[in-house]
């Protein structure tokens, strides 16, 4: 028993936001972030009604529709996010209520930008363990609101969005998975945005995101070859049998970097950077989307998918379409 994608869905704001728009708000230009990262445009959530908990609700809905299943068969949902709306009710509680999803567990799970795929992971461990059978696996963020607008070296890099898969048992395909963490690291990328409330205790400053850019950078360049050349060792593949990396859009150049180092043409590896930026957890599944729409996915591809982020945390997993 494995476990196959059988549905895909995103939801972008409608609200573009250019970088010309961002050098009307910090000493930034179009040039600076275009060459630096790709960046030329990012979507930003602009009402009340678009929160994380509705990004993600739209992702899940065009999942489901999909995939071709009732809300109502869905067993669990299992939602990573970094900028949940607020600390209870879960996000994903919120989206079985949204979509209908009424006998579906529901639990959210942070890893930063590699939440998706500690999720997706986690979808398949429970689906092999025979728990759950359909599994509704979401990255939703709206990072816009964890972001110090005053800060050029961090503002300029996030978008909102969200994206979603359906997770199915299946007794064909293939999966393997690698997954990992350094806490010595957890300095180079921080959010302390919620501050403390506790009579005996002074409250802490409200922080916004913050990050050491450039040990980002390089932990990204290293690891991502790494953790996907693993993964293609437990599979026993090489990068030949791979139809698409699937990496998490935080830069163009990691991106690039990446491709050089596994030795594989960026045809290989798409990229949405451009118009959304960095969004997190929802990065991965909101490009797996595309492909799907694009049609560019046929049964027996084999994708790696990988995250990297803040804890830091990186991640792969090899799957079959
Ligand atoms: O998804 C989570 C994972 N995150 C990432 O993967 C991010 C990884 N890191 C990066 O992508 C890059 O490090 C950045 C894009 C964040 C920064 O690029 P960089 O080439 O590492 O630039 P830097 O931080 O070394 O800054 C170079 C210069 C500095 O000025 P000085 O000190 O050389 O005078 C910065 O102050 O660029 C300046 N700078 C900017 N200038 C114009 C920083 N941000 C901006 C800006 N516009 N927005």
């Amino acid at each position: 028993m494995t476990s196959k994608i059988i549905g895909t869905g995103s939801y972008l704001p409608s609200h573009v936001v250019t970088n010309d728009d961002l050098a009307k708000v910090v000493d930034t230009d179009d040039e600076w972030i275009s060459s630096r990262t790709g960046i030329k445009e990012r979507r930003i959530v602009d009402n009340e009604k678009e929160e994380t908990a509705y990004l993600a609700s739209m992702a899940a809905k065009a999942a489901v529709e999909d995939a071709g299943i009732s809300p109502e068969e869905i067993d669990l949902i299992l939602l990573a996010t970094m900028s949940p709306d607020q600390v209870l009710p879960n996000v994903a509680c919120e989206v079985q209520e949204a979509i209908g999803a009424i006998h579906a567990v529901g639990m959210d799970l942070n890893a930063a930008c590699s939440g998706f795929v500690f999720a997706l992971n986690t979808a398949h461990a429970y689906i092999t363990a025979g728990i759950y059978k359909n599994i509704l696996v979401i990255g939703a963020e709206t990072v816009s609101k964890t972001i110090d607008w005053a800060d050029r070296s961090t503002c300029v890099l996030f978008g909102d969005g969200a994206g979603a898969v359906v997770v199915t048992a299946s007794e064909t395909g293939s999966y393997e998975m690698v997954m990992g963490a350094d806490g010595k690291k957890k300095n180079a990328l921080t959010c302390k945005c919620r501050p403390m409330n506790n009579l005996f205790l002074k409250g802490s400053e409200l922080e916004y995101i913050k990050m050491e850019g450039q040990e980002v950078f390089k932990f990204a360049v290293k690891t991502v070859p790494e953790c996907v050349t693993e993964v293609m060792e437990k599979a026993k593949v090489t990068a030949d049998d791979i139809k698409f990396f699937v990496l998490h859009q935080a830069n163009q150049r990691i991106l690039s970097s990446v491709a050089k180092r596994l030795n594989v043409s960026m045809d290989k590896i798409p990229m949405n950077v451009d118009r959304y930026g960095n969004t997190s957890s929802a990065s991965i599944p909101i490009l797996l989307d595309e492909l799907n729409k694009k049609g560019l996915l046929q049964e027996g591809d084999k994708l790696v998918l990988s995250g990297f982020g803040g804890g830091l945390t990186w991640g792969a997993s090899l799957i079959e379409w």
